[in-house]
């Protein structure tokens, strides 16, 4: 119930701009985001690499309204790339094709997106396409399919909740792309995602095997123990060279579990979300742990 309604405000725009002038939920909110520029972001990210951690940056902003906006997005994106190589980073980024204005037109986000894409394969850098909410799955999956016929630099997500899930995978699979398996942030129908945890757990195992027996580099990003010690107890089962997958993790949640694994010597990569469009992806966080709206209330009445 109470994920539900965080998720539902999480598009309350009178909310939004609450939160956004409210110091205190920008103070909360620093927990899961890096800062609010670049420069934060570079920062956050130097500190991860010498924990030996890599990153995956991502500049927050989504569903934007105008094109003007999504070419600003882009811009910052490219930014980040050029940063990344400038100040050697362990790092790649992370995009969502409605801050590239796919809500505008699909013709119009493709076109932002290759810019991206040339981008980064000159830089010789990758870049994760998040996946939102189902309204988006077909576009995205669809634009993902069209750039990945010329662009190798390029990666999906899959959300474990969803019923078509596997399916994807298959056919994602089958044309060489490579995935972030989730198990999903955004409030879905019942019709569509799996209602309870234990069944997206078990989906989210299942598709785990087929990546890791793909021979294809992909990612398995999660916090929860038991899909981690799953995926290890799979690894070492069926002896799969530990450098041909990932670990990742959100900025902020997890660390111990973070450092752990890197000493473990596992490979992680952390999720790094930057700039002042936060709103959102803070209610997503918020949501997947109403415990951390006891850590928020702690902080108000520590005044
Ligand atoms: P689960 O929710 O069961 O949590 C397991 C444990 O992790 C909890 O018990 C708690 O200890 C800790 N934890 C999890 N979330 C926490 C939080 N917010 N605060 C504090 N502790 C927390 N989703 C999506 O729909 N599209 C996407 O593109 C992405 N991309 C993405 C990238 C990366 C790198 C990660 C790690 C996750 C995503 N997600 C995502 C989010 C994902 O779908 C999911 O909502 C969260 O990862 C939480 O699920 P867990 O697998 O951690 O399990």
């Amino acid at each position: 119930m109470l994920r539900t309604l965080l998720i539902e405000l999480s598009h309350s725009e009178v909310l939004r701009k609450f939160s956004m002038k409210n110091s205190l939920a920008k103070k909360t909110a620093r927990r899961f985001v890096a800062g609010e520029t670049i420069k934060e972001g570079i920062e956050a990210a130097k500190e991860l690499n010498s924990l030996g951690i890599k990153t995956t940056m991502d500049f927050l902003g989504e569903n934007t309204k105008n094109e003007e906006e999504a070419i600003n997005c882009s811009k910052e994106i490219i930014k980040i790339l050029k940063a990344i190589e400038e100040e050697k980073i362990d790092g790649n980024v992370s995009i969502k094709l409605t801050q590239l204005g796919l809500d505008l037109g699909e013709e119009f986000c493709k076109g932002i997106l290759i810019k991206i894409l040339e981008e980064a394969k000159m830089r010789n850098n990758f870049v994760r396409i998040d996946m939102e909410g189902s309204p988006y799955t077909d576009k995205t999956l669809k634009l993902f399919f069209d750039v990945l016929e010329k662009y190798k630099n390029v990666g999906i997500v899959i959300q474990a909740y969803l019923y078509r899930s596997m399916k994807d995978v298959e056919e994602i699979i089958k044309r060489g792309g490579r995935i972030r398996l989730c198990k999903g942030a955004y409030k879905e129908p019942k019709t569509i995602a799996f209602p309870k945890k234990k069944d997206v757990n078990e989906n989210f195992i299942k598709i785990m095997k087929v990546l890791l027996n793909s021979k294809i580099y992909h990612a398995i990003a999660t916090h929860d123990e038991k899909m981690i010690d799953a995926t290890i107890s799979y690894v070492e089962e069926k002896k799969i060279p530990r450098d041909s997958f990932e670990f990742q993790m959100l900025y902020g949640i997890r660390r111990d579990l973070q450092a752990k694994l890197v000493k473990d010597g596992w490979r992680v990569r952390v999720y790094l979300p930057y700039g002042t469009h936060w709103y959102p992806y803070y209610m997503r966080r918020l949501a997947e742990r109403p415990a951390n709206l006891f850590f928020i209330l702690k902080n108000l009445f520590k005044g």
